[in-house]
């Protein structure tokens, strides 16, 4: 059979796990030999025991776990020629043609680089006599496919990224949490939420847990936002409300790029208000914890999907991400969402932040 190798990296989400399973149960369903590469970029490039056989119970009992039970890295020796190398002679060796990544755009991009590099690798391999030319021949093309793990929900071309439900869910309640002390205390709550340069989890959770004002990287405040965000807390004050939530996402900027940090914000209300105020940073706790019905399924789903491309996949076929749309995993080109993704990146750096927004998309 082909083989087919997993492997997860960068930051770890909820949900990974379902999809590593999904991808190893249904590979040695069609017939593949599946292969864990364990802690990402770098067990590919050390090799050894890092790269191991899997079979139908090695993946049991792993879809209610966060993280992800082979680990991640974020590798640098990937980056270089040496390293991919070394990789692709780990992979030879292995009969391994296929390769699943789950992980972020970076990932991705290091994924489509090496399957670009791949044929040359070979050839260096065999002027090394690492592997023969027969190898050479029979593993001469590498195809990918990717998979986005990320609590961000920063990836353009798909709905919803893994782990992002899971993470949304352990914010909300946390900030639920907090509203009760809050409620009993009449205090003013300024938590700090993840999500990079992605605003998704902090409108979200915004929108779910009733807070009364949020800041974000694509919709940045002009210079006068201490004024308006102390109107708003007086008059929902003045209402009857006896606490206010206020999200900061972690990425959150000014106009002129300042960073408006939760213990800014947190100053300029004991300031102007004298509001008794506390800061909650959630940090990775959101990022734990066992992941979401939603997150479960879609890493089954797309890593079945994952696989059914991987088989279907010929030299000429252009490397897909999976994504979800419209309830469906679909196959969509790897390189667009990724250079879209990139394209936002950079639209917000130029304070496009309309333009960002818009080609995020429904994401
Ligand atoms: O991309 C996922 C994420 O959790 C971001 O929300 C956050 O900015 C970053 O990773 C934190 O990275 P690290 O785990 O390296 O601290």
């Amino acid at each position: 059979g082909k083989g087919i190798a997993v492997l997860t990296s960068g930051g770890d989400s909820q949900g990974m796990n379902g999809a590593v399973r999904a991808v190893v149960r249904m590979g040695l369903y069609v017939g593949a030999n599946v292969f864990f590469i364990k802690e990402g970029y770098q067990g590919m490039v050390d090799g050894g025991d890092n790269i191991v056989e899997a079979n139908w119970s090695s993946v049991s009992g792993i879809i209610h776990k966060g993280g992800t039970v082979i680990g991640s890295a974020r590798c640098k020796a990937f980056r270089d020629r040496e390293g991919r190398t070394k990789a692709a002679k780990n992979l030879v060796k292995r009969g391994i043609t296929n390769l699943v990544v789950i992980g972020g755009d970076g990932s991705l991009t290091g994924a489509n680089l090496f399957r670009q590099d791949w044929p040359a690798l070979l050839q260096l391999l065999v002027k090394k006599g690492e592997i023969t030319e027969e190898e050479q021949k029979t593993y001469s093309h590498l195809n990918i496919v990717g998979m986005v793990g990320s609590i961000d929900n920063d990836f353009c071309g798909t709905d919803m990224t893994i782990g992002t439900d899971s993470a949304l869910h352990r914010i909300i309640e946390a900030v639920d949490a907090i509203a009760s002390t809050a409620y009993s205390h009449q205090r003013c709550f300024i938590l700090e939420v993840m999500g990079r340069h992605c605003g998704y989890l902090s409108v979200s959770a915004c929108l779910a847990c009733e807070a009364d004002y949020m800041f974000i990287p694509e919709s940045p405040p002009v210079h006068d936002w201490p004024d308006l965000l102390c109107q708003k807390l007086e008059s929902e004050r003045s209402m009857g409300q006896r606490l206010n939530i206020i999200i900061v996402a972690e990425g959150a900027i000014d106009q002129q790029d300042v960073p408006i940090t939760a213990e800014g914000v947190k100053k300029v209300i004991v300031d102007k208000l004298g509001f008794d105020t506390r800061v909650t940073v959630l940090g990775h706790v959101q990022r734990g914890g066992s992941p979401s019905a939603f997150d479960r399924l879609l890493g089954c789903r797309m890593g079945a999907e994952a696989v059914l491309a991987l088989m279907e996949a010929t030299p000429e076929t252009e490397p897909c991400v999976i994504s979800l749309d419209g309830n469906q995993a679909v196959r969509v080109p790897l390189m667009g969402c990724v250079l879209k993704t990139q394209a936002v990146a950079r639209a917000l750096q130029d304070h496009r932040w309309d333009d960002a927004v818009q080609m995020r998309g429904r994401s």
